[in-house]
């Protein structure tokens, strides 16, 4: 973020009391928020338990908060939002809801792409989109497609996605750098021809380094989240983001997922605020 969002703006969009309480609270000076947020959007299947309802109707409720969560991110002017929609885990649930969930992302992207493209917001996908349902994949693609130009948020959604899962092509796609000579691994005479110091960028030619590995994830390019938050309760990351999560704040809130708005996402922005991120220094 470059400059402050407008004040009245911001007024407008969060005009609850609850909510002008917490904005009077939070500094939205350029480098106080966090650029990059990530989201374990958790706790549908028990929200719609509480009210009797099947898991599906948890997951549609949810996708009011998604736009809750992209609308404030918007106004705010936050870079990144990466939102955890499915885990390479997730295929384990019951056949009905994991098509249930297929098909109302289908339904979701067709809805929302005009407004995403109103609100400027650019949609990327990480994880293993190959191993998902073509419908739901080329849907994806197509948002992915024509929000392609917005210079707005970033929208990341993780899909299909599992940490460990990306670590490992990463190693892999190392493993083929190196036998195609574009990656030095540093394994002396019996390692790959490539030489010269880590690339600190790309997958140019290089020598291994942190950089150079990151760029094989499927985050390439995206920085590390700063805030991620988990609701529901839980408090794991449930293979979410294991590389890049390294020195994120983690913020963890009681409230499931479909419950998640606005001024939680403010309530979390004043947590992080009050945060000494030291990174290993002093
Ligand atoms: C998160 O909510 C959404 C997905 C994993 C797709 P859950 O469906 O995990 O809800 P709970 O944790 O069972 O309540
Ligand atoms: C994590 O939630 C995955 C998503 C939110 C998409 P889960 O509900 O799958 O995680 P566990 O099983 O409680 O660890
Ligand atoms: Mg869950």
């Amino acid at each position: 973020m470059t400059s402050s969002p407008d004040k009245k703006q911001l007024e407008e969009y969060f005009s609850t009391p609850r909510a002008r309480e917490l904005l009077e609270q939070l500094s939205v000076a350029p480098g106080d928020l966090p650029p990059h947020v990530a989201i374990i959007m958790d706790g549908n299947g028990r929200w719609a338990k509480r009210q009797g309802k099947p898991r599906l109707f948890g997951h549609k409720a949810g996708v009011v908060a998604v736009r809750e969560a992209i609308g404030a991110c918007v106004e705010l002017g936050i870079d990144y939002l990466t939102i955890y929609s499915f885990s390479s885990e997730n295929w384990s649930r019951p056949r009905d809801e994991v098509s249930g969930i297929m098909s109302l992302f289908v339904e979701v992207l067709a809805k929302e792409v005009r407004e995403l493209n109103e609100q400027n917001v650019r949609v990327r996908i990480i994880g293993d989109l190959d191993a998902v349902p073509a419908k739901t994949r080329r849907a994806f693609e197509d948002c992915c497609a024509s929000t392609a130009a917005n210079t707005g948020l970033t929208l990341v959604v993780a899909l299909n996605y599992g940490g460990r899962a990306d670590i490992l092509q990463a190693v892999a796609r190392c493993v083929r750098d190196s036998a195609a000579g574009e990656l030095d691994l540093g394994l002396g005479a019996a390692g790959a021809a490539g030489a010269g110091a880590g690339t600190g960028a790309g997958t140019g030619t290089g020598t291994i380094d942190q950089d150079a590995f990151a760029a094989r994830l499927s985050t390439a390019g995206i920085p590390d989240p700063d805030l991620l938050i988990r609701t529901s309760g839980e408090q794991r990351l449930s293979n979410f983001l294991l590389w890049e999560a390294a020195y994120a704040e983690l913020y963890f809130t009681d409230e499931l997922w479909p419950d998640f708005t606005r001024e939680s996402l403010l309530q979390a922005f004043c947590d992080y605020q009050g945060r000494s991120r030291r990174y290993g220094g002093v």
